[in-house]
């Protein structure tokens, strides 16, 4: 069986997908509250996306090796992440998956465990 790494074709896709994660938080308007979080330029952040996604996805934990931890909470400590934020987060990740031609079954494979992820983001009611 295929890894959601694998399906969405390996390194280049999972680095194509962190491009147009934040491409399309830059173009959503109802993104522009997170979109204003983060700096001008994406470029460390959409790489340091990819790291993570890689291993979390299924494929090499770049992130892990790199950092040495894939725990999350501490570097979005210093935002204010409540339910809306991780709402804008996971639907510009949606798009992202539509844009880059996911199937359905991948998208919907990746909802569940997407959602805890970003839920565990969240420091504000
Ligand atoms: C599945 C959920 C999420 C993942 C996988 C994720 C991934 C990441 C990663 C890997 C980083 C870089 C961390 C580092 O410095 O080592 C980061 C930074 C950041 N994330 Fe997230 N994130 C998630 C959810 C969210 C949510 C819900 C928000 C809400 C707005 C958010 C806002 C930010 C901000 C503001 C930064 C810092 C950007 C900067 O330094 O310019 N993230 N995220």
């Amino acid at each position: 069986m295929e890894t959601p790494y694998e399906l969405l074709g390996g390194e280049k896709g999972v680095k194509r997908l962190s491009e147009e994660f934040y491409a399309v938080m830059s173009s959503r308007k109802e993104a522009t509250s997170i979109r204003q979080m983060h700096g001008k330029d994406l470029s460390l952040v959409s790489e340091k996306l990819f790291l993570f996604l890689s291993g979390w996805l299924g494929g090499p934990a770049l992130y892990l090796e790199k950092y040495g931890t894939i725990c999350l909470s501490s570097p979005h400590a210093k935002y204010q992440i409540g339910e809306d934020e991780r709402d804008q987060w996971l639907a510009c990740m949606d798009q992202a998956l539509l844009n880059l031609d996911a199937s359905y079954e991948l998208i919907a494979m990746l909802k569940e465990p997407m959602f805890n992820l970003a839920d565990v983001m969240t420091n504000k009611v």
